[in-house]
């Protein structure tokens, strides 16, 4: 199958997916994440391995964490960023999605960030770019509809291992809606790549996706069952958003059967962290209790996706110079191989 985010050197060219990625970029991904992080620290929390790019936001579906933390990272590469106000735009007179690339690549684009409801949009804009023949225009998902969210998979990654050090003697349990969850997907392919050798998936049938077992995951219906003895407990909202019908019966009473509450966490190993990829909703998936527990890692795994976000977008545009690193990027600035070295500091232990 066409794997478009590889180039001929097996390098990124785009980000749509986890799914199919060696576990070699992700670690990869990982490490250079570790050296911008203390890049934030700094009084001017900028580097200018992206300077003269342009990225272009491209978000058709609302967010907070995905949309701010990308324009953060751009910045700190110092690249212009160009946040495209969607309800703005000419797509509300009836713009083709491709029409509407086509005339931004136009003006020069480098990267498209792109977050969009429908499933399979950005691998779609990808195809698009390398058949009109702009294959120097590159694609990151944002996140489509319930397929993928690889920026938050690695984002999720990048906190295990900061709190955990080693994927493979762990048991990770994944609770809630995971069959509209493209954060879900991502994780399950990211965590399954990088050796985690028990990922479990816990909730009610009707939001369980058939073949888990395929991809490796141990499915429990038993919230109890479920949580016993894990070391990282990824929560998930109901996406009712891409529910059609009624799949449950209440929110009360999925409450009641997979909330997470302080006796649930009691179940998992005492050093367990509680994740959760945001937006929460307190009082239907996890009580304020868990969330704002001491083992709640939400807020870092906000933190972490900037400094992650900045090694996709740097490693997006180097890896396509094929065969090595982007002229622009060839010359390592000091402060990059200075932060390198910082690698004791508070957020780099991993
Ligand atoms: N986790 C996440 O994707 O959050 P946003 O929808 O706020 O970007």
């Amino acid at each position: 199958m066409l794997n478009p985010q590889l180039n001929k050197n097996g390098e990124l060219q785009h980000l749509l997916t986890i799914e199919g990625l060696p576990r070699a970029i992700l670690t990869h991904i990982l490490d250079t994440a570790s050296s911008f992080v203390s890049i934030g620290d700094r009084e001017v929390k900028k580097v200018p391995l992206m300077r003269g790019k342009s990225v272009f936001n491209l978000f058709f579906e609302n967010s907070t964490r995905t949309r701010t933390t990308f324009e953060i990272a751009s910045k700190r590469l110092s690249a212009d960023v160009i946040n495209l106000n969607i309800q703005a735009s000419s797509t509300s007179k009836g713009e083709s999605l491709l029409d509407t690339i086509d005339n931004l690549a136009a003006m020069h684009a480098d990267m498209f960030v792109v977050r969009h409801a429908q499933s399979g949009a950005p691998f779609l804009i990808a195809k698009h770019l390398i058949d009109t023949k702009q294959s120097h225009v590159h694609v990151v998902n944002a996140g489509d509809g319930r397929h993928a969210h690889p920026t938050q998979g690695l984002l999720d990654m990048y906190t295990i291992r900061h709190y955990k050090k080693d994927f493979t003697n762990l048991r990770v349990a994944i609770v809630g809606d995971i069959l509209h969850s493209r954060v879900a997907r991502s994780d399950i392919h990211a965590l399954t790549t990088l050796g985690v050798p028990e990922v479990r998936a816990i909730g009610p049938r009707t939001l369980l996706p058939s073949g888990l077992e395929q991809m490796g995951v141990r499915v429990f219906h038993n919230m109890e069952e479920g949580l016993k003895d894990v070391d990282v407990i990824i929560m998930l909202r109901l996406q009712n958003e891409r529910m059609s019908g009624a799949l449950l019966p209440s929110a009360q009473e999925f409450f009641k059967s997979y909330g997470l509450t302080p006796e649930r966490l009691a179940l998992a190993k005492p050093d367990a962290i509680v994740m959760h990829p945001g937006p929460m909703n307190r009082g239907v998936e996890i009580s304020s209790a868990a969330a704002d527990s001491p083992r709640s890692t939400v807020l870092d795994q906000v933190t972490n996706g900037v400094a992650v976000r900045m090694a996709i977008l740097y490693l997006v545009i180097a890896g396509a110079s094929e065969g090595g690193a982007h002229p622009a990027l060839e010359a390592k600035p000091p402060q990059l191989e200075e932060s390198r070295k910082t690698k004791g500091s508070a957020n780099a232990g991993d």
